[in-house]
C-alpha cells in the first residue's frame, strides 16, 4: 500500500534510507572491516583475475552500470566496459576467457539482458547477476549474484531500486579491490564508514523534500532541460534526465559537462533549465566554469551542489544541498533530489507518475 503517500513513487523515494540500509544490513560490518557476500566469496578467484567486466543493462539498471564502471576502474583497476543489453545481444560480442559479465536487473525480467546473458553464457562468460526480485529468470540465469534487497518497486520510474544497485555494486567493489591489494586499509575502512553513513543522510535529503517541490514548479512548463555532470555525476545527469522524461514527458537530455562546447551549447538560451549534477570533487572548479557558459548564455541553471558551496549557490538560479561525501558515495545522495525534481514536476503537470504513458514496469518483450 502507498503509507499515505499520494504515490507509490513518492513512497518509494522515501524509503530509501531504509532500503539502502537493508541491502548493507548482514554484509558490510565497518567496524570489523568486513563485506560478507557469499556470491562474491564463492567466486572470488575467477572476479579478481577477471581481465575484464561487461556491464550488461537497460535504462536505469544501465546508469547503475556506468557509475559502477567508474567505482570498479577507481578502486579494482580492471578494466569495464558498459553495455546496451539491447546492443550487445544483436552484435557477436568478443567474449574473452575469464571475462566476467556483471548484469543488472531490478525485474530480473528484462528480455533484452536475459537473452544478452545467454548470448554471453554460450560464449563461456561468468554471469554475475544484481537482482531485485527474488527467484527471477534472470537472478535464475546467473552463475551466482547479489540481491539488492530493495523491496517490492511498484513505481515504474525505478528509484530505490538504483540506489540499491549502487550500494551493491560498491560493496561489491571494495570487496574486490580489497582481494586484490589495490585498495589500501586505510581508504577501505574510510569507505566502509561513508557507505554506512548513507542512509542517514539520505534521510537528511528527504527533510527538505520541499524545495524540491518549489523548484518544480518554476520549471514545469519547460518544454526541453539538460543534466550535466562529471566523472562519478554524469551517470547521475543521465538518470536524471530519464526520471524527467520518464515521469513528466518533458524532453531531458544528460550530457558529460565538458561536451556542452561540442555542440549542444548551441541549445542555450533563457528557456532552457540545465541541472547540474555538482557535489564537490575533484571537477568542481571545472563544473563552476561549465556554469558560468550556460549563465553567460542566459540558460537557468538548478545545481545540485554540497551543503556550504557558496561558490556555485552564488551562481545558480537555483540550488539544493546534499551533506558532504565522498566522491565515490556521492551519487547515492545526488540522485536523491533529482528523484524528487522530476516527481514534483509529473505531479505538477497532473501526469501519472506511477504509471507514466506508454511504459511498463518490466520490459519483458524485445
Ligand atoms: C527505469 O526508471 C525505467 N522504468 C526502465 O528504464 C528500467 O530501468 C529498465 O527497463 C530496466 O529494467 P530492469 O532493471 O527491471 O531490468
Amino acid at each position: 500500500e502507498k503509507s499515505g503517500y499520494e504515490h507509490f513513487m513518492l513512497k518509494e523515494i522515501n524509503e530509501q534510507p531504509a532500503t539502502i540500509y537493508d541491502c548493507l544490513r548482514g554484509r558490510l560490518d565497518a567496524v570489523k572491516g568486513t563485506i560478507t557476500m557469499k556470491g562474491i566469496e564463492d567466486n572470488i578467484e575467477a572476479l579478481v583475475a577477471a581481465p575484464r567486466y561487461i556491464i550488461i543493462a537497460c535504462g536505469t539498471s544501465w546508469h547503475a552500470g556506468l557509475v559502477a564502471e567508474y567505482i570498479i576502474e577507481e578502486l579494482c583497476r580492471t578494466p569495464v566496459e558498459v553495455e546496451y543489453a539491447s546492443e550487445f545481444r544483436y552484435r557477436n560480442p568478443i567474449i574473452h576467457k575469464g571475462d566476467v559479465i556483471i548484469a543488472i536487473s531490478q525485474s530480473g525480467e528484462t528480455a533484452d539482458t536475459l537473452v544478452a546473458i545467454e548470448k554471453a553464457k554460450e560464449k563461456g562468460a561468468f554471469i554475475f547477476g544484481i537482482v531485485n526480485v527474488v527467484g527471477s529468470s534472470i537472478a535464475r540465469a546467473s552463475h551466482a549474484g547479489a540481491y539488492t534487497h530493495a523491496g517490492m518497486e511498484i513505481g515504474v520510474a525505478s528509484t530505490k531500486a538504483f540506489t540499491a544497485q549502487l550500494t551493491v555494486l560498491l560493496m561489491i567493489a571494495l570487496k574486490i579491490a580489497k582481494s586484490k591489494g589495490t585498495i589500501d586499509e586505510k581508504r577501505f575502512s574510510h569507505l566502509m564508514t561513508e557507505l554506512e553513513e548513507v542512509p542517514e543522510k539520505v534521510e537528511s535529503i528527504l527533510k527538505n523534500s520541499q524545495e524540491l517541490n518549489t523548484i518544480a514548479v518554476k520549471y514545469k512548463n519547460a518544454v526541453n532541460a539538460l543534466y550535466l555532470g562529471r566523472g562519478y555525476n554524469f551517470p547521475i545527469a543521465l538518470e536524471g534526465a530519464l526520471k524527467l522524461k520518464e515521469i513528466s514527458y518533458i524532453h531531458a537530455e544528460g550530457y558529460p559537462a565538458a561536451e556542452m562546447k561540442h555542440g549542444p551549447i548551441a541549445l542555450v538560451d533563457k528557456d532552457l533549465p540545465v541541472v547540474f549534477v555538482a557535489t564537490k570533487d575533484e571537477y568542481h572548479a571545472k563544473i563552476v566554469s561549465n556554469i558560468q557558459e550556460i549563465k553567460a548564455r542566459k540558460g537557468k541553471v538548478i545545481a545540485i551542489i554540497t551543503e556550504g558551496d557558496e561558490a556555485i549557490a552564488g551562481m545558480a538560479d537555483d540550488v539544493f544541498a546534499v551533506p558532504p561525501a565522498d566522491e565515490i558515495v556521492a551519487p547515492l545522495l545526488s540522485v536523491i533530489p533529482l528523484q524528487l525534481l522530476s516527481y514534483y514536476i509529473g505531479v505538477a503537470k497532473g501526469c501519472d507518475v506511477d504509471k507514466p504513458r506508454n511504459l511498463a514496469k518490466s520490459v519483458t518483450v524485445e
